[in-house]
């Protein structure tokens, strides 16, 4: 099966190094819209039109059969209108793992829930969280720290991070759900700023549902490496490849 994924830069690559890991025997394509990073800062009506566009160039051009959208905000503002225009195609959305978290730390609990600005404000999260009332959610909604992780700003990226843990100074997190998927990059980064909380990658997720889909094919033959696409022409891209690699 050749899988597609798409997110606004190189945060998918967490999505997409888990999907490659469980289920090695597809072919991967992986979409980064670099021309129009960062979605956060887009409306809905603009995310569902990309997010049809490059479906459409997936599935047509690249034979995606499934394609996932290895990005929350997208996720969240687009996964209903792909489905609804793509009929025969499967989806799969990437949702911040808040009932992992809750389950795993229980009710007594701070959690922090870290995500773009856009996810941070959207009515899905705040309907996820209503149903699990039980623990104390934070959320916290970040361009900065998208924006220092795509630009492999190491710096910058602990600076964010600081002050994310200073503004609660009252507040000790024993778990930090990463509602984007930029976040897991920086993984070590984020453990170091709060040595004492669990983080919750939603990269499980997805694999959990593409397993159900598409469950391994013993027979099959080992995909080769994934194709890395950019915008705004869908080219090929070397650079993203080798960041890609590096990031493993
Ligand atoms: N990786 C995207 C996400 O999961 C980044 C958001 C953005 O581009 O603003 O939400």
């Amino acid at each position: 099966m050749i899988i597609g994924l798409i997110d606004s830069g190189i945060g998918g690559f967490s999505i997409l190094r888990a999907t490659q890991k469980a289920l090695p025997h597809h072919m991967y394509v992986y979409l980064a819209d670099q021309a129009n990073f960062p979605y956060s800062q887009r409306s809905t009506k603009n995310l569902i039109e990309l997010a049809k566009e490059h479906a459409r160039v997936l599935i047509e051009k690249h034979n995606c059969s499934l394609i996932v959208l290895a990005c929350n905000t997208l996720s969240v503002a687009a996964l209903a209108a792909v489905r609804t225009a793509f009929p025969d195609t499967r989806f799969i959305g990437t949702v911040p793992p808040v009932n992992v978290a809750a389950k795993s730390l229980g009710n007594d609990a701070n959690i922090l829930v870290l995500s773009s600005e856009r996810t941070a404000k959207s009515e899905y999260l705040q309907q996820l969280l209503e149903n699990l009332s039980g623990p104390n959610w934070e959320i916290l909604g970040s361009t900065d720290l998208v924006e220092a992780i795509e630009a492999g700003d190491a710096a910058k990226v602990k600076q964010v991070l600081t002050a994310i843990r200073d503004s609660y100074p009252k507040i000790t997190f024993s778990g930090i759900v990463l509602g984007c998927t930029h976040f897991p990059l920086v993984a070590n980064e984020m453990q170091e700023t709060w040595p004492d909380a669990e983080l919750f990658s939603p990269s499980d997720g997805v694999v959990k549902q593409l397993k159900q889909i598409s469950p391994v094919e013993p027979t099959e033959q080992l995909s080769s490496t994934p194709l890395f696409l950019t915008t705004p022409d869908y080219s090929s891209s070397l650079q993203l490849e080798k960041r890609y690699h590096a990031t493993l």
